[in-house]
């Protein structure tokens, strides 16, 4: 469709070039000056984004392409799927999860005059302001993965995953995994603070520590999805704590694995039916592996695929349909007693 209107006012540039041209030519009682008719057509034709063969000119905000298993695979997903074999020109911008320098970002594709914008947001919150230039510029919003604090007409659609309902997952392992009778004793590894994925994991986490007396939170803080952070501060905690930890919530696999690290080296047993038990979320390749060795006890399912997904919702804008606002991708939860090598092996990322 955006392709269609930008066609028709090349077109009209052009027949106004050649009005133009004609004018200068005839006698001087015509006082439109061809220079300045000319600048102007040069700035209204000359495209920021040369697509040549009329590819769809896609800008993908993404939070920082290799901060995590997951991003690398969420990143491939897009970089597969929205190629220029399949008619696309993507334009990524790693922010490298600094949320001011996203929405520079974003104002960068408004500036470029992209057909759409697709954002992987690194916080939750500052976006009113540059999708508002993005609505009024006439350029789709896509927001995958994660969602925003924004008013609902500034982006066209959202497709991503429901972080409270893998939280819920979660707990409700850890219900099965201890009595009532048991002192439960949980730390927290958070995701970057702010990002719609660590508020809804630590949310669901925080509403089960409230609804079950014998579980105590004994500590909590972001681990910035990252391994090595995950275990220094894991380091810390078991400096603190020691073995009164029995449960490990790390919300996503690379800070499980960093607390695994950091358990081992600190020579406790971890994962199985008694060691520290360990949750994670994004049951990416890997460490569904661990799960099945026994050294996560649940993996949450957080999928990175969603190339396809924007993809067909670009097509159905393209050919002038709506896409439906929200799309929450199904998602599971694998149990290290219960888990195969056939579903590790059969996992796509
Ligand atoms: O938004 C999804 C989260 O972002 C993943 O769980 C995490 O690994 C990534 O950083």
């Amino acid at each position: 469709m955006r392709k269609l209107l930008k066609g028709i006012s090349i077109l009209c540039v052009f027949v106004l070039l050649i009005m133009a041209t004609a004018c200068t030519e005839k006698p001087a009682e015509t006082n439109a000056p061809a220079a300045t008719t000319k600048e102007a057509a040069a700035e209204t034709t000359a495209e920021p984004v040369d697509t040549g063969d009329d590819l769809i000119v896609v800008g993908f905000a993404q939070c920082k392409a290799d901060e995590s298993d997951w991003r690398m695979a969420n990143t491939a997903s897009m970089q597969e799927t929205l190629s220029e074999a399949n008619g696309y020109k993507l334009i990524l911008a790693d922010s490298n999860n600094d949320a001011a320098k996203q929405v520079a970002d974003v104002q960068g594709f408004i500036d470029q005059e992209v057909d759409y914008i697709v954002i992987a947001a690194v916080n939750m919150d500052g976006w009113d302001t540059v999708l508002s230039s993005a609505k009024e510029a006439g350029i789709p919003v896509i927001l995958m993965d994660r969602t925003i604090n924004a008013s609902a007409d500034l982006y066209t659609c959202w497709v991503g995953s429901d972080f409270k309902a893998e939280g819920v997952k979660a707990t409700d392992w850890i219900s099965t995994r201890f009595t009532a009778d048991d002192e439960v004793n949980i730390v927290n590894l958070q995701g970057q603070l702010g990002a719609s994925a660590q508020i809804g994991r630590s949310e669901a986490l925080e509403d089960a520590i409230a609804a079950n007396s014998n579980w105590t939170l004994l500590a909590q803080q972001t681990g910035e999805w990252s391994t090595d952070t995950a275990k220094e501060i894991m380091a810390s905690w078991i400096q603190q704590h020691g073995d009164k930890i029995n449960v490990v919530y790390a919300e996503n696999d690379n800070m499980a694995d960093g607390a695994i690290q950091a358990l081992e080296e600190a020579g406790m047993k971890v994962g199985g039916d008694d060691g520290v038990a360990i949750i994670s979320f994004d049951a990416n390749r890997a460490y569904l592996q661990m799960t099945l060795e026994g050294k996560i006890n649940c993996n949450v399912e957080c999928n990175p695929l969603h190339g396809p997904k924007v993809a067909e919702i670009i097509q159905t804008i393209e050919s002038g349909g709506s896409p439906a606002k929200v799309e929450v991708v199904e998602e599971a939860a694998f149990y290290y007693d219960t888990i195969t090598q056939a579903i590790v092996d059969a996992r796509a990322y």
